[in-house]
């Protein structure tokens, strides 16, 4: 098998001045492919932004290594112009890796208005608005590849990350939506929850992983989703030292209960042990297909 490779292809990954953002930049840049390196620079809870040399020094990277690459410093929610940095350096924009991303951790009870917000407005509005500002781009030639960075913490839940894993979960919710439409114009949405170590993780991973947990072992994964021999869309991936895997909605068969007659909470008490029983479980991929088990239902009435 040949390499796979993105030559002719422009990508633009945001948050790439660090972590998981300069890892996938480079294996991309590595690969023929051109990069936009947007990062707004700044600390990890979205503080003291406005630093450009993040994404100057990766550029710097890439070019040492042969590659080709131009800095953006725009907040993603500027993202007409990060995309606009695309067009006038290339003419095209094929790749969008949502990759930037801030913390700001507090228990619910403890979390502000104001870091709810900004963690939404970077991670769910701000890859909104690349993309958005992206998407014709890609209906107008017919081929796009977006990935999405979602979180454990969004499919799981995790304490005290109560705005991140909104937004991390809503990033896979507007993903699949993004999928169908795209579908058509073969632009093919993903969604990663990745594990690495970063600025952002260096204290929660003890000394005797920290090797294990490199960007290194995730930027493959981008990749192959990036590639237009990849045909995968509106996936969700766990990736992270060398482990890779691919999560789906599993639904219980469920029970049924005649409509046109009253259900009361003591029905539903009586059969929750059923409703919640997972044996002979499926696996709904889409809206229509997932709307089969309640339309039967009440087909069956009539
Ligand atoms: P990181 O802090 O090294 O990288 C995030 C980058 O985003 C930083 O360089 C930062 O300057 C940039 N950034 C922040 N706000 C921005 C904005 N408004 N516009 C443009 N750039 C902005 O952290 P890491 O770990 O590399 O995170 C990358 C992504 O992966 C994030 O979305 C994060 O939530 C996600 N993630 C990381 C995990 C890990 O284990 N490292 C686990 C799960 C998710």
């Amino acid at each position: 098998m040949s390499e796979l490779r993105f030559d002719d292809r422009v990508a633009i990954v945001t948050g790439a001045g660090g972590g998981l953002g300069r890892q996938h930049a480079l294996t991309l840049a590595a690969r023929g492919a051109k990069i936009v390196v947007n990062d707004l620079g700044g600390s990890t809870d979205g503080s003291g932004a406005g630093a450009g040399s993040p994404a100057d020094k990766v550029v710097e990277e890439i070019k040492a290594l042969g590659g080709e690459a131009v800095a953006n410093y725009d907040s993603v929610t500027d993202g007409e112009k990060i995309v606009q940095t695309a067009i006038d350096n290339w003419g095209r924009v094929d790749i969008v890796v949502n990759n930037a991303g801030i913390l700001r951790d507090k228990s619910f009870a403890k979390m502000e208005n104001a870091d709810w917000d900004l963690v939404y407005e970077v991670h769910l509005k701000g890859a909104q608005r690349v993309t958005k500002a992206a998407w014709p781009h890609m209906l107008e030639q017919g081929y796009g590849r977006v990935i999405m960075t979602a979180s454990a913490a969004g499919i799981y839940g995790n304490f005290g990350q109560a705005n991140y894993s909104a937004a991390k979960l809503g990033l896979h919710g507007f993903a699949q939506t993004l999928a169908v439409e795209g579908r058509k114009k073969n632009i093919q949405v993903n969604t990663i929850a990745p594990i690495a170590r970063s600025r952002m993780t260096e204290e929660i991973f003890p000394k005797e992983i920290i090797e294990g947990v490199s960007p290194e072992y995730v930027s493959p994964m981008v990749a192959w989703l990036c590639h237009e021999d990849c045909e995968e869309t509106s996936g969700l991936f766990e990736v992270g030292a060398g482990y890779m895997a691919k999560l789906r909605w599993e639904r219980t068969k469920g029970q049924c209960f005649p409509v046109g007659k009253e259900i009361t909470p003591d029905a539903v008490a009586k059969r929750w042990a059923k409703i919640t029983d997972f044996t002979d479980a499926e696996h709904p991929t889409d809206v229509n297909n997932a709307m089969g088990a309640i339309l039967n239902n009440i087909i069956r009435k009539l």
